[in-house]
């Protein structure tokens, strides 16, 4: 990437940033009510609020002239034609034909991708009725009642979000548990009370050979066949898979007419959409499922169609930028204020910063400026009650993503409104603080004020939909995969590889000999030794 200084667009950026530390919300607001109609965008059904961004209309327009430089636009596009974008591993990166509709057709290197894509969504149709409807029989002829996901990362982050997001449309007569972490006490509490007979495991991993993934898929096999007895015909009728490697799930003894598959170029940190949805199908069934897909779709086509003041992911991938870059802020919340959301903060945590947690750029060069944030969450109004202090009075802002939704869940209990309030109330308070003489006013004592005062200028996105459904869940997803798309192609990295994750999976097979034998252990360095020791003086 060119360092800032040969970036026109960026050098106007940061001198715009130095005038605007001048001003404040109070002010920018004060002097422009109209604010919030320039500054907000509106797109499948997700109105985005940036007013309460640290931002101008001038701001906007040099963030577009950014994109134009850095070619966004071209990358995206290339992106959607199926192009090696992924130069790192040499893939295509074609998550969005995930969710193209069966009449559209996308031909790479020479297979219709899409008529791929709609022959393995089908087979799940076909599997999730027949578990669904009690059709299909485990080993001693009884019909399924619980559903264990075995899987980690992308292979498990967005089935457990989804589930929980869009429970209230899950079937009632099946269970639904998921298990990715290689510690026995996940698998253990998951199987707690289950009848084997009962129960059908969906291991997902692209790669099969996921170390957390097959340790578990292992020891859930055993537990089967101790329960239904030694009969390997049990595993065909217990297990199925998701992968891309036929090879080792066949291997591993399931038959690869229970193997549902995906390709290389979808991302697992982009996959909950592909196969590895099989459980979300199992849960909200194929009619939902594709509702969600149909979500997502739409929001694919404004991301390539709409021009840049219009066009939602563009925008919110050029506010991170500017968070990020110009202002210099290390971290981005992600507040749902959606109990049912409550995992979205986990799995947009690896979908940004999985994607763009680099420091050299696809040609290896250093990348000479801040990528990717530190993204975190909780959901409100939980999260007003343990980190929101530092939000208000700490001593550097934390932008956020407030997320609201205008209808309540079916199954809520209590008003929408109040909810709701805590939202805009946040947005607010954070965006306009408190002065000293508002305090005074309000009748604080004289010794409290420097406590009780709230700095403000912090900013946030408020993003309001109408309703979590399938639909709304696929559309805010895709918002936040084409918004770290913009993110990363402004930084000039490749998005769509994770190789700072191999390091330590190497380094733990190395140690595993070191703590169940003493074996290598001189090969450690003396701190990991010592912990090592450590660990073995055990009784
Ligand atoms: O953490 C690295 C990673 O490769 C993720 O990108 C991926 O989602 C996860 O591991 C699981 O991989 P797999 O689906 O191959 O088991």
């Amino acid at each position: 990437m060119p360092l800032p200084g040969e970036i026109d667009a960026w050098d106007e950026l940061t001198r715009h940033a130095v005038e605007l530390a001048e001003t404040d919300l109070r002010a920018l607001f004060a002097a422009d009510p109209e604010r919030p109609e320039a500054l907000s965008v509106d797109g499948a059904g997700v109105h985005l609020d940036f007013s309460k961004q640290l931002v101008t209309e001038g701001t906007v327009g040099l963030l577009e002239g950014l994109a134009v430089e850095r070619r966004v636009s071209e990358l995206r596009d290339a992106m959607f034609r199926g192009e090696r974008i992924n130069t790192t591993e040499n893939r295509p990166v074609l998550h969005v034909a995930l969710r193209m509709p069966p009449e559209r057709s996308l031909v790479v290197d020479g297979k219709d991708v899409v008529r791929e894509v709609h022959a393995v969504l089908d087979r799940m149709a076909g599997f999730c009725d027949r578990v669904r409807l009690g059709e299909w029989a485990g080993q001693t002829g009884r019909p399924i009642r619980t559903v264990v996901n075995i899987g980690i990362g992308g292979s498990a982050l967005g089935p457990e979000m989804a589930y929980a997001a869009l429970r209230e449309y899950a079937i009632d007569r099946l269970d639904f548990r998921f298990v990715s972490n290689v510690d026995g006490a996940d698998l253990g509490s998951a199987l707690e009370g289950l009848d084997p007979a009962e129960t059908l495991f969906v291991v997902c991993s692209k790669t099969f050979t996921t170390l957390e993934t097959m340790t578990n898929a292992a020891h859930a096999r055993e537990w089967l066949l101790s329960g239904l007895g030694d009969d390997g015909a049990a595993v065909a009728r217990h297990f199925v898979a998701v992968s891309t490697n036929t090879a080792e799930v066949t291997k591993f003894g399931i038959d690869p007419d229970n193997m549902f598959v995906f390709w290389d170029w979808v991302g697992g940190r982009y996959s909950m959409d592909s196969a590895i949805g099989l459980t979300t199908m199992l849960a909200v069934g194929p009619d939902r499922f594709h509702d969600m897909l149909a979500g997502f779709h739409e929001v694919d086509e404004l991301f390539v169609a709409k021009p840049f003041r219009s066009n939602l992911p563009m925008l919110h991938g050029m506010l991170a930028v500017w968070n990020r870059d110009f202002l210099g802020f290390p971290s981005t919340a992600v507040i749902p204020y959606s109990h049912r959301l409550a995992r979205f903060p986990a799995y947009l945590q690896q979908l940004t910063m999985e994607s763009n947690g680099k420091r050299v750029t696809r040609e290896g060069e250093p990348v000479g400026v801040e990528t990717g944030a530190v993204y975190w969450g909780e959901p409100g109004t939980n999260a007003q009650h343990s980190f929101f202090q530092l939000f208000h009075q700490g001593t550097q802002p934390v932008p956020a993503d407030l997320i609201a939704f205008r209808q309540p869940d079916r199954q809520s209990v209590g008003g929408q409104e109040m909810l709701v309030a805590n939202a805009l109330a946040q947005g607010r308070a954070l965006a306009f603080g408190r002065t000293a003489d508002e305090a005074r006013e309000a009748g604080i004592p004289e010794w409290q004020i420097p406590h009780r005062t709230f700095p403000g200028n912090r900013p946030t996105s408020t993003l309001l939909l109408d309703r979590l459904t399938p639909r709304s869940l696929g559309s805010l997803v895709a918002l936040y995969e084409h918004s770290v798309f913009v993110q990363g192609a402004i930084w000039g990295i490749d998005s769509f590889d994770q190789w700072g994750v191999e390091l330590g999976k190497e380094m733990a097979l190395e140690i595993v000999p070191a703590l169940t034998d003493g074996d290598g252990l001189e090969g450690l360095d003396p701190s990991t030794r010592d912990l090592a020791l450590r660990f073995r003086d055990r009784s």
